[in-house]
């Protein structure tokens, strides 16, 4: 059952709904969508849901969700100069915004990386780079200062797999790097990064929660015959990043690659990475069929006559409780919290209205698949619905629409779809 403690909350990302790029430094981001044939509407984050003029509305409305908390990331290149000092305007921005959650009484979830790396940065090799993930504790050591008793909780990374794999292995995403190595090494310097910044934060602010947050897309064999494919699959895109934070270790998969294709891993690296944390965040949307390929690995297979979202991504929510369940076998979890789950669907405004019922459907048949979960003894304390409001859904632009709230993005009206009435309705008959 769920504790009275249970957190609801909406998530949102820095990149993709701030805007003001005028008012920052470069991030890859910016790079990535200044290139030809990268994102699908041939968008930007310039503008996106111009949250930096309009946060004071947006609170309301989060306020007016009767969530308990708003998970939000802090954008790395608005709050330091290239030379490392403060941004004062930046990190201002986060710090005015944060007293207001707080004077409404929403907890704050913050998350230090989703991925708007800074662009010189990146002029060195990324995350690449090793220095990378130093530069990231640093970070974390000005940002977990300035903002001292405004935070409830921290996430060091959010979805590394999405920054090293989509990023720098098969480029769909920035920097559009596409290199096994490449990937690998990143996925590792990460890691990494999240291990030190871990340290910082138990030194700056010992009291306050921290942790991170991975993405599972939990791998189903296509056929019987291709079991081993979907094993690997799951090693390789989830058991990855779980393994190495929890246990400090990289599945034995690692030891299959070919040496030339394995990351470099300094010794005392792993011991870095599993340090104690005191959640674990899952994003879940959907699960994938895979089937084993001529040179024995693994590639994505789409099955037939199942409904989907507007991302083509099917819906599947016994997968969210599959998933939960074999982790808390498979592992000693801290505490977890379901960070992202969500759809994105066609959304229609018609007379000021959005009806988006398969949204609604999706999240009641989810948030029931949590629940199974819980009763299958998975100590799993809160959950974010992804997203707040539309925003910029990087590779494809605008065009996928994830919120509970619809942007018109021609006026940036924001209008509260029914998913998100319901969502609210759910959450204050709770509080009754
Ligand atoms: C996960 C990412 O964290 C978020 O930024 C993205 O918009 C959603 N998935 C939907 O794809």
């Amino acid at each position: 059952m769920l504790t009275p403690q249970f957190v609801f909350g909406v998530a949102t990302a820095s990149f993709q709904i701030e805007g003001s790029r005028d008012t920052r430094l470069p991030c890859i981001w910016d790079t990535f969508c200044a290139q030809p044939d990268t994102i699908a509407d041939n968008s930007h984050g310039d503008i996106a849901c111009d949250h930096v003029n309009l946060w004071q509305q947006d609170i309301e409305m989060i306020a007016n969700l009767a969530v308990d908390a708003y998970r939000l990331s802090i954008s790395w290149p608005r709050v330091l100069h290239q030379d490392g000092t403060v941004n004062k305007q930046g990190i201002g921005f986060y710090r005015d915004l944060l007293i207001a959650l707080k004077a409404r009484n929403i907890k704050t979830y913050v998350t230090l990386y989703h991925w708007d790396l800074p662009q010189h940065l990146e002029d060195h090799g990324g995350w690449q780079n090793r220095n990378t993930a130093y530069a990231f504790a640093a970070y974390a050591d000005v940002v977990s200062k300035e903002l001292t008793g405004l935070v409830d909780s921290y996430a060091t990374l959010n979805e590394p797999f999405c920054s090293a794999y989509l990023g720098y292995e098969i480029g769909v995403h920035a920097p559009g790097i596409k290199s096994q190595q490449a990937g690998r090494q990143a996925a590792h310097h990460l890691l990494l990064a999240h291990g030190l910044a871990m340290q910082v934060l138990r030194k700056n602010c010992p009291t306050v929660e921290a942790g991170i947050v991975l993405n599972f897309s939990p791998s189903y064999p296509l056929t019987a015959a291709d079991k081993t494919a979907a094993m690997l699959a799951d090693q390789y895109h989830n058991q990855w990043y779980i393994k190495a934070v929890l246990e400090g270790q990289y599945p034995d998969l690692l030891s299959q690659l070919n040496e030339n294709a394995q990351p470099v891993i300094a010794a005392g690296d792993m011991a870095i990475i599993s340090q104690n944390i005191d959640f674990i965040g899952v994003n879940y949307y959907t699960r994938i069929h895979y089937r084993s390929t001529e040179d024995n690995w693994f590639a994505e297979a789409s099955i037939a006559n199942v409904p989907v979202t507007d991302m083509g991504w099917e819906v599947y929510p016994q997968g969210l409780t599959e998933l939960l369940v074999s982790l808390n076998e498979q592992y000693q979890l801290p505490k977890v919290y379901v960070t992202e789950n969500g759809a994105a669907m066609a959304d229609h405004l018609y007379e000021g209205q959005v009806t988006d019922l398969e949204r609604v459907s999706y999240y009641h048949t989810h948030l029931n698949a949590v629940h199974d979960a819980i009763q299958q003894g998975v100590d799993i304390q809160g959950y974010f619905a992804w997203s707040l409001m539309d925003n910029f859904e990087w590779a494809y632009g605008y065009e996928k629409r994830f919120g509970l709230v619809y942007i018109d993005y021609s006026n940036q009206q924001r209008i509260l779809k029914e998913s998100a009435k319901q969502y609210r309705n759910l959450l204050q008959q709770r509080k009754k």
